[in-house]
């Protein structure tokens, strides 16, 4: 018989050959195409990050001026896709909406399917990166019965996707420089983190030869759960559980307790044994905001605040090296902006679109990419010989 390494979790398995994203989990270390994350989130901006990410090199102001004015062209989704999301529950949560959504632009874009075509596959990789924020944004709208805001290309990345949340015809809608700023370092925090669970999916789905947008469709689906991309919407749900600064102990003592599976959610991760980095410049993003809009009135984030303190004080975390991570902290903001918790996931999916496509797009261009296809150590039955109904039991 075959024998297979077994690696459940794939803790100790590369699955591919990347030149994207490195990670040093013990040294809290985070590279896009050799920048340090650190010095990307102060000094770039999202749209940057998805060049670099895209094309392996920063771009130079001419590249940049092009590459922005290809993503602002294809903000609008197809006028008949409005139709799709009203076929949707109002109740609907917004991830759910997503994954449908994005898995049907296949069926509306169909001129951007075929991975055998570069030019085909640069139009795909820009129409996702493009109307991600639209689609996130209409899929909000919908939920909360407000008309859909179409995109203005006049405006930043970011500010455009707060402006398609938060504004309604009847009032004007001005975004805050600081906020614009906080919400970009969140998309640019987001954007890519080599091999995780999701960009794993959409590789292992991409590597059928199936097309980008249910590619990225399977990676959003995979987002989802709480474990990755829904660490952030569990994580404000624990705190708004929590409720009072007073009751955190329990918290603690709760998961701490290895006979309650309870787990502080926003805490741990699987590579970064140190503070991920990403978590370091995401804290100060949320110093900032929660200065700028306060947190006196907001009982949640004055738990946030307390647990993080509580929580990296206490020897059982620090021991395991189980430190706040970027989730932590975005829900945070998040919330303080005034985003639903079911929105946090939404928007994490809109920030890791262009991680996701970078990687298809390494795999694809890739002479030595095949089919993955894992194996497996059976452990069911032997053969044996089939028994007739009658003779059962
Ligand atoms: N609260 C309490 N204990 C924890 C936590 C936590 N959040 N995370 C890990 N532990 C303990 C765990 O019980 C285990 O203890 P022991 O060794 O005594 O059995 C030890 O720490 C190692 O945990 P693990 O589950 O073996 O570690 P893992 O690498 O499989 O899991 C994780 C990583 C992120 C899934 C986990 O830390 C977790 O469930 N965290 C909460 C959910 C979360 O915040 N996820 C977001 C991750 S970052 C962004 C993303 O991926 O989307």
């Amino acid at each position: 018989a075959d024998v297979f390494t077994y690696d459940p979790g794939f803790t100790s398995t590369a699955s591919c050959d990347s030149a994207i994203t490195y990670i040093d989990g013990e040294a809290g270390l985070l590279l896009h195409r050799g920048y340090p994350i650190g010095d990307l989130a102060e000094k770039s901006h999202f749209l940057e990050v998805c060049y670099l990410l895209l094309y392996g090199e920063l771009p130079t102001a001419a590249q940049m001026e092009d590459f922005e004015g290809r993503i602002t062209k294809h903000t609008m989704v197809h006028e008949q896709m409005l139709k799709f999301f009203s076929g949707f529950r109002r109740d609907a949560h917004p991830m759910a909406i997503m994954v449908g959504v994005v898995g049907a632009m296949s069926a509306f874009y169909h001129d951007s399917t075929d991975i055998s075509d570069p030019w085909q596959r640069e139009v795909a990789t820009i129409r996702l990166i493009a109307k991600m924020p639209t689609i996130a944004a209409m899929a909000y709208k919908y939920t909360i019965g407000q008309p859909f805001v179409y995109p203005r290309n006049d405006l930043d990345y970011a500010s455009n996707f707060l402006r398609m949340c938060f504004s309604v015809p009847a009032e004007e809608y001005e975004v805050n420089p600081i906020l614009a700023r906080a919400m970009d370092r969140i998309f640019m925090l987001h954007a890519d983190h080599e091999q995780n669970a999701s960009t794993s999916t959409v590789r292992l789905a991409s590597s059928s030869g199936a097309n980008p947008f249910a590619c990225i469709a399977a990676g959003i689906a995979c987002l989802w759960g709480p474990a990755h991309g829904g660490a952030n919407q569990a994580c404000l749900e624990m705190l708004r559980e929590i409720g009072s600064v007073d009751r955190i102990p329990e918290f603690i003592a709760r998961a701490k307790d290895k006979n309650d599976p309870f787990r502080l959610m926003g805490f741990g991760h699987r590579v970064y044994k140190n503070f991920d980095p990403r978590a370091t410049v995401m804290k100060q993003s949320a110093d900032e905001v929660l200065e700028l809009l306060g947190i006196e009135n907001n009982p949640t984030l004055q738990v946030a605040k307390e647990l993080e303190k509580q929580a990296l004080e206490d020897p059982y975390f620090t021991e395991k090296k189980l430190f706040p991570n970027v989730d932590f902290y975005s829900g945070i903001i998040l919330e303080a902006m005034g985003f639903p918790t079911s929105m946090f996931t939404p928007i994490f999916a809109l920030s890791r679109t262009v991680g996701w496509i970078s990687q298809w797009k390494e795999m694809i261009e890739d002479p030595a990419m095949k089919i993955g296809r894992p194996r497996q150590l059976y452990t069911g039955a032997t053969e044996r010989p089939y028994v007739d109904i009658e003779n059962r039991g």
